[in-house]
């Protein structure tokens, strides 16, 4: 099984001082996750590259493209931010092998996501390209939702497929659902309201790492 990763979603902080949110997190975290939402494959619209530009952080970004179609020019914008690593949603292109090749090239970090009703089969074909996999496990748009356990059975088959993938669950993640997802072969923690909502920060990221063990 690959590395415990953590990965705050700064989705749930306060904008205004992100980097002084990310200050209280990133000494206990491994990646910082940056939600990207476009308008048009979901609802919401949040921050763009400009803004990750921005970002000071000591540990790696990882931007979540909820984006439709993202173009190259669009990918190269986050690549240039800094981003660590680039995830885009296999629902939202119609050939995400174009954006995982293109991101590739610029030899970054890639990794494609499904959304909790879409099948593993959909992206069989890319595990050997990618370096991660996010399965997601709540609809994609919105912090705070509840986990979706029925997303399991897809991260434990693909952990069975991928034994050194790295594979990244995101949505309604507390120490409780972590611990589901840890003993179902999730290795890469994405948590947005259980870290940003408490007034303690360092301690809920700690309290998630303590239930992946
Ligand atoms: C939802 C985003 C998540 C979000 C998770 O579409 O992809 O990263 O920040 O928030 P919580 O942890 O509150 O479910
Ligand atoms: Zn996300």
């Amino acid at each position: 099984m690959p590395k415990i990763k953590i990965a705050p979603s700064i989705l749930s902080a306060d904008l205004s001082k992100v980097n002084q949110e990310i200050k209280e997190v990133e000494k206990y975290s491994d990646l910082i996750h940056v939600d990207i939402m476009d308008g048009i494959f979901v609802p919401p619209t949040t921050v763009d590259a400009k803004f990750v530009k921005a970002i000071k952080a000591r540990v790696p970004l990882d931007v979540h493209l909820m984006v439709h179609e993202p173009a190259d020019s669009y990918l190269k914008g986050f690549i240039d931010a800094g981003a660590y690593s680039i995830t885009i949603h296999e629902e939202a292109c119609k050939d995400p092998a174009r954006q995982i090749n293109f991101i590739k090239k610029n030899r970054i970090k890639t990794a494609i996501s499904i959304k909790p009703k879409t099948s593993l089969d959909k992206i069989k074909k890319y595990l050997d390209i990618v370096d991660m996999v996010l399965i997601m496990t709540v609809e994609p748009g919105w912090a705070g939702q509840k986990f979706i356990e029925e997303a399991m059975p897809k991260v434990r088959e693909l952990r069975r497929l991928k034994p050194k993938l790295d594979i990244e669950v995101d949505g309604g993640i507390n120490p409780y659902t972590a611990g589901i997802a840890f003993e179902s072969g999730a290795n890469v923690f994405v948590a947005g309201t259980s870290i940003f909502g408490k007034k303690d920060r360092a301690a809920a990221v700690k309290e998630i790492l303590k239930s992946l063990k």
